[in-house]
């Protein structure tokens, strides 16, 4: 049987979709949500719904809860592998970071549990997952009203760009390692995945002066970008209601972005997609325009947080 963790999020529901498409296999969500149904219930934090929820699972697809100060998310994913070796788990597949995040912090937690899961007695399959599309998109939505009034698309991005991945495509590669895994494992074979650390970078990489350049097409009106400090990036996120260990891993992100280090030069996502990764630019130009940012209309609608 296959557990999905966090299957009431983005990624982990897009997992449980795309395994429950496929003919033959026994597939369990785990949430912790309160509204389960069929589902286990599974919290990192709370380990006795771990080795309940984990009893009977051969292949587990742990979605990583990173949202946390970093000893809070030690803690439960090392909480996830003691269950999983209790429970006799015979194959873990993790969704990780990519190596181009190596130096963000929140690599720390991926990292110690890519190594926790190492030492463990069953199999393991890494996927370092790129930075979503959702980075971009978040900064041109959020950028958009600014732009259309005054031209200007500012943003901390230097002269560095970040490749991104859709999280649809992150999904299709877990489904298709876990499908294969289980396959194997039913044959009474090792999974092909097994020992296997897949870096699942972007092939599109996204800058400043990308996102200008789709905001002057979406707004249908010229839109230049200027880069912004790290400092009053970091004072505008002092007063934007965003948790300590939050603004910390953002101006993380930012500095590296800066730094030129999160424009990824291989990736594994092409070897392992049945197609083409899914573009980047017109997820960014749609969500641009479903927040119905134009010129005339800027007075009438606010920018989203
Ligand atoms: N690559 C990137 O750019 C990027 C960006 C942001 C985050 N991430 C990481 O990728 C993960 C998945 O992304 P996403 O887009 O699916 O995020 P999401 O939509 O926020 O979903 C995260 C899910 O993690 C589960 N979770 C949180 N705390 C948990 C806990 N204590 N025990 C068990 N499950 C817990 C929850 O599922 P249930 O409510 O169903 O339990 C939650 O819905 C995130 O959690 C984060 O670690 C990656």
């Amino acid at each position: 049987m296959i557990l999905v963790t966090g299957v009431s999020g983005q990624l982990g529901s897009l997992i449980l979709k795309g395994l429950s498409r496929i003919d033959g296999l026994e597939v369990t969500p785990g949430t912790r949500s309160a509204d389960i149904g069929t589902a286990r219930r599974i919290d990192f934090d709370d380990p006795a719904t771990l080795a309940e929820g984990f009893a009977g699972v051969d292949v587990l697809v742990f979605v990583s809860a990173g949202y946390a100060e970093d000893d809070v998310v030690i803690a439960r994913h090392g909480a996830v592998a003691d269950a999983a070796e209790a429970a006799g788990v015979r194959h873990v597949i993790y969704t990780s970071l990519a190596g181009s995040g190596d130096l963000m912090t929140i690599a720390l937690p991926h990292r110690w549990t890519e190594a926790r899961l190492a030492a463990g007695p069953y199999d393991v399959t890494i996927l370092r997952n790129g930075l979503y599309t959702e980075v971009p998109v978040g900064l041109a939505t959020a950028g958009a009203a600014s732009a259309a009034t005054t031209g200007v698309f500012a943003a901390p991005f230097g002269t560095g760009r970040v490749s991104v991945v859709a999280r649809e495509d992150l999904a299709d590669v877990a489904v298709r390692v876990a499908t294969e895994t289980h396959q194997d494992l039913t044959s009474g074979a090792r999974s092909r995945h097994a020992g296997k650390t897949y870096e699942l970078e972007g092939v599109t990489a996204i800058g400043g002066p990308e996102i200008a350049k789709i905001l002057t097409e979406t707004l249908n009106q010229e839109i230049t970008y200027q880069s912004v400090s790290l400092s009053d990036t970091r004072e505008a996120l002092s007063v934007s209601g965003l948790e300590p260990y939050q603004i910390t891993h953002t101006i993380s992100l930012f500095s590296n972005l800066k730094a030129g280090l999160l424009e990824a030069r291989t990736t594994d996502l092409t070897t392992l997609l049945p197609t083409a990764p899914r573009p980047v630019h017109p997820h960014i130009a749609a969500a641009v325009a479903a927040g119905g940012y134009h010129s005339q209309s800027v007075t009438t609608h606010p920018t989203p947080a």
